[in-house]
């Protein structure tokens, strides 16, 4: 490949268009050594001395416009929020992914989008990203625990309406049901105490609501190995356990899907799990939350704060006692 003239532009490459993504990684990680990279591309976001992965840091998302919805909240460190973790496909210690997800395998990745429409597709996510890229903003959100801990975390990603919008789901389609990779070679410490594949749901209003962000990175880079790369869907009003990360598989589907928390306990976590102070969960309080980094405790808001724009999907609900 020739070298010359390209480092005019190299800062425009990202990379999702060249696809192998490794490939990009090592070619920017050459050019830096090489001190080709120009003063100031992308480098701006990283955390000094901390390096996650292979594909953290390079700066993928940097410099996306910000959204309405962000906080402004003290936000947590990169380092914070990709070493306390909820991924038991590489084990149920709040460490644990941070250790183990070290060599997880993120590109290629293909997901497959289909149930109730006519054209269902499979599709790499570097070409998700590519065909969504003037969609990318940052959100700056509140991340709510059921387990009554929670952070504030800077995502990249885009709208999940405008993926529906395109993919033309079938009237008959009343939920949307994803999936996570399930690969017991690459998860061999997975906890035993779910069922694998990871599924999660969300009702078609839910996931057409502006704040559903299909999400593909963090702190201006990709999703670090514990957050759950490459791709995964966050909604800051749930607890966090309906973010599923990894996402392999989004299908369109006529019943409401049987999410991994609800199978797994039924009488503790339901399908809806809408951040509610007022209910309690039976083994503890939910009306107040430890922010990681912080201390003493915070009161929980009601849809963790994003009630205007979410509450009045609920109308007429009983979220304390059917629908949480
Ligand atoms: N997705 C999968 N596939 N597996 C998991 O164990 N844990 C959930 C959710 N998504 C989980 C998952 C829980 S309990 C939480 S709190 C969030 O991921 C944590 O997301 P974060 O690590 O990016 O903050």
């Amino acid at each position: 490949m020739a070298h010359s003239k390209r480092k005019d532009y190299e800062a425009d490459i990202k990379w999702w268009d060249i696809t192998d993504r490794e490939h990009y990684i090592n070619r920017r990680e050459f050019m830096r050594k090489a001190g080709t990279v120009a003063a100031g591309v992308g480098l701006a976001t990283a955390a000094p001395g901390f390096v996650q992965n292979a594909f953290a840091q390079n700066g993928a998302f940097a410099g996306l416009p910000g959204s309405k919805y962000d906080t402004d909240e003290e936000q947590n460190t990169l380092k914070q929020a990709s070493t306390y973790n909820n991924f038991w496909e590489f084990g149920a210690g709040k460490n644990d992914p941070a250790r183990h997800a070290k060599d997880f395998v993120t590109a290629p990745w293909e997901i497959s989008i289909g149930g109730l429409l006519a054209n269902p597709v499979k599709i790499d996510v570097a070409d998700v990203i590519k065909r969504y890229r003037d969609k990318l903003e940052q959100r700056i959100y509140r991340m709510r625990c059921v387990e009554a801990w929670s952070m504030v975390i800077p995502w990249v990603g885009f709208p999940l309406h405008e993926l529906i919008k395109d993919y033309q789901p079938d009237s008959a389609a009343k939920y949307v049901r994803f999936e996570t990779l399930w690969d017991p070679e690459q998860m061999r410490r997975a906890a035993r105490s779910i069922q694998y594949p990871y599924v999660e749901g969300l009702r078609m209003d839910e996931a057409m609501n502006d704040l559903t962000l299909v999400t593909v990175g963090m702190y201006g880079d990709v999703l670090a190995n514990p957050n759950g790369p490459p791709i995964k869907i966050v909604m800051p009003w749930k607890y966090g356990f309906k973010s599923i990360k990894s996402i392999n598989k989004i299908e369109f589907v006529e019943d409401e899907p049987v999410n991994t928390w609800k199978k797994a306990q039924p009488r503790e976590y339901g399908f809806y799990s809408n951040v509610n102070p007022e209910r309690s969960h039976p083994r503890w309080s939910q009306a107040t939350e430890r922010r990681i980094g912080e201390r003493g405790r915070r009161e929980t808001l009601k849809f963790n704060g994003y009630g205007e724009w979410v509450a009045s999907m609920y109308d007429g609900m009983d979220l304390i006692n059917r629908y949480y």
